[in-house]
């Protein structure tokens, strides 16, 4: 039997990755590396990066240079990086980290073992950052004793927000096939997945690069005919492809999960205009109303950029007023970074870092009495959970979300674990709240 070694994967950035990361493991497995939690005993430690804001990719940096002393320890070590960083700077990175031996970009995954076997025996530096269109979208990695699952069903971006480097780094928009995205998600359901999340930079459109045979609320309503499958949820979504069909599934189709997560980015029209994102502020808000039309009890999560080039202060002052009238359930908030290669790095006006960093601070200060008022929301109530394990925050206690993706931490027999059960809310914090056992569903 060959010799087994460990592999030990650090994953930076969006659930995008960490399904990525799930699948590098999986590729792995036919070299005989295994996933190891503990850094000093693998062989090969690999960073799946992400090249979103500047803020993720200095983290990946200073990752890399505590690596550096582990190398020196043990030469043989073998570090690759992988993922959107390594996508966009290529063979670049040798030479801001000579010690790492693998570079390897966001189509690259399915080619892991290769590289890290030329590695091995010519003990030199690989890089594969091919756009060669394959779909790691294929690669299905196989977790033990999983209750929820993410499910890739499209990959790539074909908007151009003037700030990403997704489209840049991830390519075009691909779809899956629909059969085997349902074939995929039955055998999953047969191995006891409960919850499936489906992903997708864009999920809304969804088959508009298959001649219109299939789009997203289709694939949705095929899903939730899959036996064992209890709840689906999906991101992310684009405002302006949010279809009143799609608005719909979330009253037709009894799995669907009521919650959606629908960055604004901006609640300036102005402002929303020189991102190019193709809708304006009461256009976003319209669909609000829809939504809340539809399923009133819907949870809404959603990105903001604030200090965008240009952006005044009556511009900002937009968008915390949209927070007043949308009352998002909570908000991922990031200052402006420059990105390489996109349109808004050449814009004028950029804004002072210190504005930036005031701005994200009321910003965030103004969400946080929602955030809480909408927790508090559910005190007194019986709400259904998917008990997903122990909490690791309270091992003595288990933990699982609400259908509106809200974190409860409830005492209760790990044997649960995998079960629907009804909770009784006793207390609401900013990031979780606190339930009791009161029966098991099934
Ligand atoms: N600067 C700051 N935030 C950005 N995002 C994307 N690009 C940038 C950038 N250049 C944010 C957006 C996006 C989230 C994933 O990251 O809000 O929705
Ligand atoms: Fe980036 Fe816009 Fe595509 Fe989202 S929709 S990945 S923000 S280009």
């Amino acid at each position: 039997m060959a010799e087994q070694k460990f592999c030990y994967i650090k994953t930076f950035g969006c659930q995008m990755n960490e399904h990525d990361s799930e699948k590098m493991l999986e590729v792995l497995k036919s070299s005989d590396y295994y996933p190891t939690d503990n850094l000093l005993q693998a062989d090969l430690i690999l960073l799946n990066t992400c090249s979103i804001r500047e803020k993720v990719e200095q983290k990946v940096y200073s990752t890399l240079g505590r690596l550096k002393g582990l190398k020196k320890k043990n030469p043989s070590l073998i570090i690759g990086v992988g993922g959107c960083m390594a996508q966009q700077e290529g063979e670049k990175l040798f030479q801001k980290v000579p010690f790492i031996n693998i570079v390897f970009g966001t189509q690259s995954i399915n080619k892991l073992s290769e590289l890290v076997k030329t590695v091995e025996e010519k003990n030199n530096k690989v890089v594969d950052i091919s756009f060669n269109g394959f779909h790691s979208l294929t690669l299905i990695p196989k977790l033990p004793q999983q209750v929820k699952a993410y499910v890739s069903i499209m990959q790539g971006c074909n908007n151009h927000c003037s700030y990403c480097v997704v489209p840049s780094v991830r390519g075009e928009e691909r779809s899956r096939c629909k059969e085997e995205i349902l074939q995929e998600i039955t055998s999953l359901a047969e191995r006891g997945v409960k919850e499936v999340t489906l992903l997708g930079q864009n999920v809304n459109s969804y088959g508009k690069d298959c001649n219109g045979r299939v789009d997203f609320p289709s694939l949705l309503s095929s899903i939730n005919e899959i036996k064992g499958i209890e709840r689906i949820r999906f991101i992310t979504s684009h405002p302006k492809d949010l279809s009143p069909q799609l608005i719909y599934s979330f009253r037709e189709l009894n799995k669907l999960c009521e919650h959606i997560h629908l960055p604004i980015q901006s609640g300036s029209s102005s402002v929303l205009k020189r991102m190019n994102r193709q809708y304006t502020r009461e256009e976003y808000l319209d669909k609000i109303d829809k939504l809340r039309e539809v399923s009133p009890e819907m949870s809404i999560t959603s990105d903001i950029i604030v200090g965008f080039p240009g952006e005044t202060e009556e511009e900002f002052l937009e968008t915390l007023s949209v927070l007043e009238k949308v009352e998002f359930d909570d908000l991922f908030s990031f200052k402006y970074s420059d990105r390489p290669g996109v349109k808004a790095t050449t814009l004028p006006d950029k804004v002072d870092e210190r504005v930036k960093a005031e701005r994200l601070w009321r910003l965030q200060n103004f969400q946080k009495k929602y955030t809480l008022m909408k927790n508090t929301k559910l005190e007194g109530k019986t709400v259904e959970i998917l008990a997903e394990g122990l909490s690791e925050k309270d091992p003595q206690r288990l933990t699982g979300r609400t259908r509106n993706n809200k974190v409860v931490n409830f005492a209760g027999n790990i044997e649960l674990r995998g079960c629907l059960v009804s909770v009784l809310i006793k207390r609401a914090f900013l990031h979780s709240l606190e339930g009791e056992l009161i029966s098991t569903l099934h």
